[in-house]
């Protein structure tokens, strides 16, 4: 009977340290699981490389390479931070990263309207070539994408 008791009490203490903030209260183990399992995953920040994209070819088009520049930047720090949030699609992304910016980075330093509509297409084709391998074939991406809602790139 004492150690139904005890079982008992033990699940009580249990969903008790549940309900508590487990910020202050919990264990090493229980933060750094937490803290793990609120890591953004693939579809949050392919979001934000989604809004990139579309401010990239914006800021472009508009002749705002040095924005153009930032939103490349920025778009590949989201790839990088999504290899260590999932592990798992480390070396896809690698692959990406390698190839997928291929001419990119010299088209907005030449501020060259062709050469940046060429790279940004070998891009667009790179990350759908991704999707596609990785089961989400239908989600495409416009070859001209819609005018981001972003005060920096009203004309
Ligand atoms: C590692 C392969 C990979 C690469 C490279 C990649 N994606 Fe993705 N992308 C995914 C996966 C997987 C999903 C679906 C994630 C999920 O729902 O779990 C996704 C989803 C998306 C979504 C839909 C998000 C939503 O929830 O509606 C957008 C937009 C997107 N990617 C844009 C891009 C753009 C732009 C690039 C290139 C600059 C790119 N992706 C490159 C794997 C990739």
């Amino acid at each position: 009977m004492k150690w139904i008791v005890m079982t008992l009490a033990g699940l009580l203490a249990c969903s008790a340290a549940l309900a508590d903030d487990w910020r202050r209260e919990g264990s090493d183990a229980e933060k750094l699981e937490q803290l793990i399992r609120a890591m953004p995953n693939t579809a949050a920040l392919m979001l934000q490389v989604g809004d990139r994209y579309n401010n990239l070819y914006w800021a472009a088009r508009q002749g705002q390479w040095e924005y153009a520049g930032y939103q490349l930047a920025e778009m590949q720090g989201v790839l990088r931070r999504n290899m260590v949030t999932r592990p798992g699609r480390a070396e896809d992304l690698q692959a990406f990263m390698d190839d997928g910016f291929e001419g990119m980075e010299a088209a907005i330093e030449a501020r060259n309207d062709e050469l940046f509509l060429r790279a940004f297409e070998h891009m667009r084709g790179q990350c759908m070539a991704c999707h596609a391998a990785s089961g989400y074939e239908f989600i495409r991406l416009p070859a001209q994408p819609p005018r981001p809602d972003n005060p920096a790139l009203y004309e």
